[in-house]
């Protein structure tokens, strides 16, 4: 509120040197002769300006015309000026808000200021030209400091993000590297043994489908994977008289033979990312009752990635051609199966097995019979197993 004595003390002559560039201003006061004489003194400064009677429509004229400064009475009848102030600060945050203050009220201008005012400005003696301008420029000068800050921020966060994704990418190239590796080494075991082409690819499948059916086993996945993988690289050591033997093997033939887990073991453990599947190499000779190999472990002492490729491995075994026998039915294998769990197999893995259906056997032996030569498992299927332990890249 301003009395027609203060109106007529406002001055309007005085320009600021403190220009506050190209501001358009809205200027909210409840009484006409203020608002006309803000602006006049606005326009003295060049300073475009529009006026609302209220804060109400003061928000309307903000929502549908360019404003850059919004220059308040504290005390209007409906919304107050602190009302609007904190609406403004909601909605508009980057607009400047200068809050105009009676004497009496300065305490309440400061109290503006605590809740987001740029500056208050005390009536009649501050709404001159100088005042106005320089509280202005001030206001306009902090803004832009703001904003810049919170473009580095912006700019910031860009580089972050954009160097996030190079190194994710760089990540995934290297994964890749490793997983075509990968292949390139389980294909060469398939190759070495070849009355078993395919055998690598199709206990990978299965280990990772069984795996998949007990469930909770998601941080273990490519472990698993990669251990039934490369189960038998082993073997790459052991000679083509004993490997490729056509008969029955020896005793001392079956104990060289038995050393391609250690070999496979002592091969890959020392490679970091291939440690947990070198313990799956290790024992996927081992029985649950402890009659495996090399070290006899029993029950849970064997990783339970070699348990489930032990299902998964009599699984492939019994259901694929051999020289000296046709491939057996499903359902002979699975009761092979059903009747060693608890001695050769894990209780759990086996009932984990039994209960996936015969279709997705099929869809597994299908898809791995139209594969590559040999049955090569894919980079992409090992690649796979890492989207399913780790967070959307
Ligand atoms: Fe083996």
């Amino acid at each position: 509120m301003i009395s027609n004595d203060a109106e007529r003390n406002l001055t309007t002559d005085q320009i600021t040197p403190t220009h506050p560039g190209d501001l358009r201003v809205l200027i909210v006061d409840d009484e006409a002769s203020v608002r006309k004489v803000m602006a006049a003194v606005l326009a003295q400064l060049g300073l475009p300006c529009e006026t609302a009677a209220g804060g109400e429509e003061a928000l309307h004229i903000l929502e549908t015309s360019q404003i850059d400064a919004v220059i308040s009475d504290l005390q209007m009848p409906g919304m107050s000026g602190l009302e609007l102030l904190a609406k403004v600060r909601r909605l508009h945050p980057q607009l400047v808000f200068l809050m105009v203050t009676g004497v009496d009220d300065l305490r309440v201008g400061v109290q503006a200021m605590q809740q987001g005012a740029d500056d208050y400005i005390v009536k009649p003696l501050q709404v001159d030209g100088n005042i106005l301008s320089a509280s202005l420029a001030r206001a306009r000068r902090v803004k832009h400091l703001e904003q810049e800050v919170e473009n580095y921020r912006h700019h910031l966060e860009e580089i972050v993000a954009k160097q996030t994704q190079q190194l994710r990418e760089a990540l995934c190239q290297i994964e890749l590297s490793y997983d075509h590796t990968l292949e390139a080494l389980g294909a060469a075991i398939d190759l070495r043994d070849s009355p078993t082409a395919g055998h690598s690819r199709r206990v990978f499948l299965y280990s990772v489908e069984i795996a998949r059916t007990m469930g909770g086993l998601e941080t273990q996945m490519r472990n698993i994977g990669m251990g039934a993988w490369l189960h038998d690289i082993g073997k790459l050591a052991i000679s083509d008289g004993i490997l490729l033997k056509p008969g029955a093997l020896t005793d001392e033939e079956c104990r060289v033979m038995q050393q391609h887990a250690q070999i496979g073991y002592d091969l890959v453990k020392g490679i970091p990312f291939l440690a947990e599947a070198a313990e799956i190499i290790y024992a996927h000779h081992e029985r649950w009752d402890g009659s495996g190999y090399p070290r006899g472990l029993k029950t849970e002492e064997i990783p339970v990635g070699a348990r489930i490729f032990a299902v998964a491995d009599t699984f492939d075994a019994m259901t694929s051609d051999r020289p000296y026998r046709r491939a057996l039915p499903f359902k002979a294998s699975q009761e092979v199966i059903e009747g060693g769990a608890g001695k050769q197999y894990d209780t759990q893995t086996a009932e984990a097995f039994l209960s996936i259906p015969d279709k997705t056997w099929e869809t597994i032996r299908r898809e791995t019979a139209s594969s590559h030569a040999y049955g090569m498992a894919t980079a992409r299927d090992i690649h796979a197993l890492s989207g399913m332990i780790k967070p959307m890249r």
